[in-house]
């Protein structure tokens, strides 16, 4: 049984003695999307090392901090150091951010991700907007994740992506003129890749795009009642669908490029 409240009751409370102000809106990094933290201006930014029970990221690309941002008259919570399932840590553990976004009232997240590609019509360098998760290999962790703290909502459908925060993006990369992708987001825990097989049967089952993260993290805001959306930035095929071996480098060479798309598109966002 995971309580969250007791559980992270310490983290929370180091975090709200740092805040500079209640934000509103959570933004959580993917890999190689760092750099964006730097592109808004800083209020504050606290050291996940600071915070008691906060867990370490171990991968390259995440670095562990909270900043309090402000954009567009718009007061932020950017994660810069998400935890990953693959790094050795539990579901309850991956969605610490989410649970402190929450407690300090933010009513809307937006999760990014650096993703593989599974449908053949998109490409390395796209940008895909979330339209529905698959949470397949991770539906018991998720049960026993909303079980306790949000008993009320056990039988409940969880509407997300949110239809609000959705066309909101949709209206950004119009007005930005950003060719943006909509499908599936299918959930990995890895942390190795998928083999050829699996992309085979993630491509028949309705994925578009694969990738380590969010899905939880989607899954539990929802319960928690933010309005949940997603944007993966499609680093690479996924395997079969190209010669190359894949690779963690190739994913941020990508991130890379993709960056300044992203940046124009998640601003225009925050925006509207
Ligand atoms: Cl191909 N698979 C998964 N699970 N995650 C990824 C990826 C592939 N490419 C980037 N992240």
């Amino acid at each position: 049984m995971i309580n969250m409240n007791s559980q992270y009751r310490s983290t929370y409370e180091e975090l709200a003695k740092q805040i500079p102000f209640e934000p509103e809106i959570c933004l959580v990094l993917g890999s190689g999307l760092g750099e964006f933290a730097e592109r808004v201006e800083t209020v504050k930014s606290i050291s996940t090392s600071s915070l008691p029970n906060y867990p370490k990221s171990t991968v390259q690309g995440h670095q562990g901090f909270l900043h309090f941002s402000k954009y567009a008259n718009k007061k932020l919570l950017i994660v810069q150091g998400r935890i990953h399932f693959y790094e050795g840590y539990r579901i309850s553990q991956c969605v610490l951010p989410v649970f402190l976004a929450s407690k300090l009232n933010c009513k809307s997240i937006l999760l990014t991700n650096a993703a593989g590609v599974v449908n053949t019509n998109f490409q390395p360098g796209d940008l895909m907007l979330a339209t529905s998760f698959n949470s397949i290999n991770i539906k018991k962790e998720l049960s026993e994740l909303i079980g306790i703290t949000s008993i009320e909502q056990k039988n409940k459908f969880l509407d997300f992506p949110s239809k609000k925060l959705n066309d909101i993006i949709r209206k950004a990369a119009l007005e930005e003129k950003i060719h943006l992708q909509e499908g599936v987001y299918w959930y990995n825990k890895g942390p190795a890749y998928e083999t050829k097989a699996e992309i085979q049967m993630i491509s028949k089952f309705g994925g578009d795009a694969v990738g380590m993260s969010t899905v939880h993290e989607a899954f539990y805001a929802s319960s928690l009642g933010l309005d949940v959306a997603s944007i993966s930035c499609i680093t690479n095929f996924a395997a079969g669908l190209s010669p190359n071996k894949l690779s963690h480098q190739e994913v941020m060479e990508t991130a890379e490029i993709v960056k300044k798309d992203f940046e124009k598109l998640v601003k225009k966002s925050i925006e509207l």
